[in-house]
């Protein structure tokens, strides 16, 4: 035994010790019956509506609209004559303003918005309270003083908004997309019909009230709710922008339906990081930054670091302090304060997960589960490991988007950065060494939009976010994430 191993065999975790119930008060939430589609600045009536659920007890929370393509033809008309009867003609400064006044009115009703999306979302209230909601205030902020700042973002170019950009955003950061997406088309001067993803309308819609309290006038931003069918006659209709954040299938499809059509389009899809952890690394804090790493939000993240590459050498002790670590781990009641892994976030997404970490099984690899008590309604899957795993095996190539980790070895960098390198995707990566040569070396070579070094999951409005190959392209966040939502004169 090392004389580490020995201290920790010391100080087992304690087994009859548990936290009380911290649940977060739901009470500050005032769900309606049925939400209509925002157009033009009021609440339409749905021809066709859906139940939306909360995903950790199964319980309906509000009928939905099922937008028709008449109707987000309807919501892109409302857009458009916003852009040319006002918005687009605003001084930057003007349109500043109003971004300043969402960005204050998020962070007013910040309780109100966590709640509502882990009840929505399930995701882990302590989540939506420190990272969701709080970043998503961020971004408008952070765009806001760019909106009379266009012509020195971009000198001697002439910036002019687009128009009408059409925004399909995913379930699984559903407010802070909605702000990644709509803080810089705004400050850019162009209007907005975005669409929530159908399993997670609820903040979006509470979002509608916030233009209403910040007087933004009407058909500046408009909200059609719906499944893919919405999506995709969003796609269809007479827009100038498509945004898009979801699937790489998808992403595909959209541009093909683009094809030949003077759309300009960004696409944010999926991913299969690398999380690469070298044996010079301070390995508790690799293991802290592994657990964020793919159990954050249930693992629900596109640049989730749903790969780890560990340097032989170190594989055994990181192994053991990982699971260790898993052990710790709360599965549970998103609205729970202690929780640390929530719910699934639907049913389907569930099915995907359990199929692929079925084929990892079959295909050879190791799991381990820690133990842990599911719930028994709703939809939950406990944190998951998998070792002994090979490149070709599907839960090494395929996002699996939940709380699954394949660990994969390596011996030297050269071996790290091609294993790392062997994937369709280049969204995101982390390295793991004490070095900041390598740190350099690898972050120049990895084929990923974003390089973590000694840390992961950090985001900042000000820092341009995006893809290469199948994880799409175009970038959001920072100077660069204006640029999709201007043309140059
Ligand atoms: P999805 O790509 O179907 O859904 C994302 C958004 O696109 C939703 O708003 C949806 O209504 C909309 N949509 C669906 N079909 C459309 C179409 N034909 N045209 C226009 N919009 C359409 O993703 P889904 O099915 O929810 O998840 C499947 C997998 O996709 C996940 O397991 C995960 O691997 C990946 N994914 C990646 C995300 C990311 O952040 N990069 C986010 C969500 C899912
Ligand atoms: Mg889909």
């Amino acid at each position: 035994m090392t004389d580490v191993e020995k201290r920790e065999a010391a100080v087992p975790a304690p087994a009859g010790w548990d936290y009380a119930p911290a649940p977060e008060a739901r009470d500050i939430v005032q769900l309606r019956e049925r939400y209509g589609l925002f157009v033009g600045g009021q609440w339409l009536e749905p021809t066709d509506t859906y139940t939306t659920i909360s995903p950790a007890t199964e319980e309906p929370l509000a009928e939905i609209a099922q937008a028709s393509a008449d109707e987000v033809t309807e919501a892109v008309a409302a857009a458009r004559v916003a852009f040319e009867d006002g918005w687009s003609g605003l001084p930057g400064s003007e349109r500043a303003k109003y971004l300043f006044r969402i960005a204050r009115i998020l962070q007013e009703r910040a309780r109100e918005f966590a709640v509502l999306e882990s009840l929505n979302g399930g995701k882990p209230i302590k989540e939506s309270r420190d990272v969701d909601v709080p970043l998503a205030a961020a971004h408008f902020f952070y765009y806001a003083g760019w909106a009379d700042k266009l012509e020195y973002a971009f000198p001697n170019r002439n910036p002019r908004p687009l128009g009408v950009a059409g925004q399909i955003i995913p379930w699984n950061f559903p407010l802070l997309m909605l702000a990644w997406k709509i803080a810089p088309a705004l400050a850019a001067g162009n209007t907005v019909v975005l669409k929530p993803a159908e399993t997670t309308p609820l903040s979006a819609l509470l979002f509608c009230d916030v233009l209403r309290q910040a007087e933004l006038p009407a058909g500046v931003v408009n909200i059609v709710t719906g499944d893919g069918r919405t999506g995709a006659a969003l796609v269809e209709s007479e827009v100038d922008k498509i945004a898009f954040t979801g699937s790489t299938d998808v992403g595909k499809a959209i541009q093909r339906q683009l094809a030949g059509r003077p759309v300009k389009l960004t696409l944010e899809l999926g991913g299969k990081a690398a999380n690469v952890i070298f044996d010079d690394a301070a390995l508790d804090q690799a293991v802290e930054g592994i657990v964020n790493g793919i159990y954050f939000n249930q693992g629900h993240v596109c640049c989730a670091g749903s790969r780890l590459f560990v340097q032989e050498s170190v594989t055994d002790d990181v192994i053991r302090k990982l699971k260790r670590r898993m052990g710790t781990l709360r599965v549970g009641d998103p609205l729970d304060k202690n929780t640390d892994v929530g719910a699934i976030n639907s049913r389907q997404q569930l099915e995907k997960i359990q199929e692929l970490v079925e084929s990892g099984r079959e295909e050879g690899a190791e799991i381990y589960q820690p133990p842990c008590r599911l719930p028994e309604k709703g939809y939950w899957f406990a944190p998951t490991v998998f070792t002994e795993v090979a490149q070709s095996y599907r839960i090494a190539q395929e996002e699996i988007f939940g709380p699954v980790l394949s660990v994969l070895t390596f011996r030297t960098p050269e071996e790290a950065l091609e294993k790392a390198n062997n994937t369709p995707y280049g969204l995101s990566a982390g390295v793991w060494t004490e070095k900041g040569s390598r740190i350099l070396w690898m972050a120049e070579r990895l084929r990923a939009g974003v390089v973590w070094a000694n840390t992961y999951n950090r985001f900042d409005p000000a820092s341009p976010f995006g893809g290469y190959k199948e994880s799409g392209f175009g970038r959001e966040g920072g100077r660069h994430g204006l640029e999709p939502y201007l043309r140059f004169e």
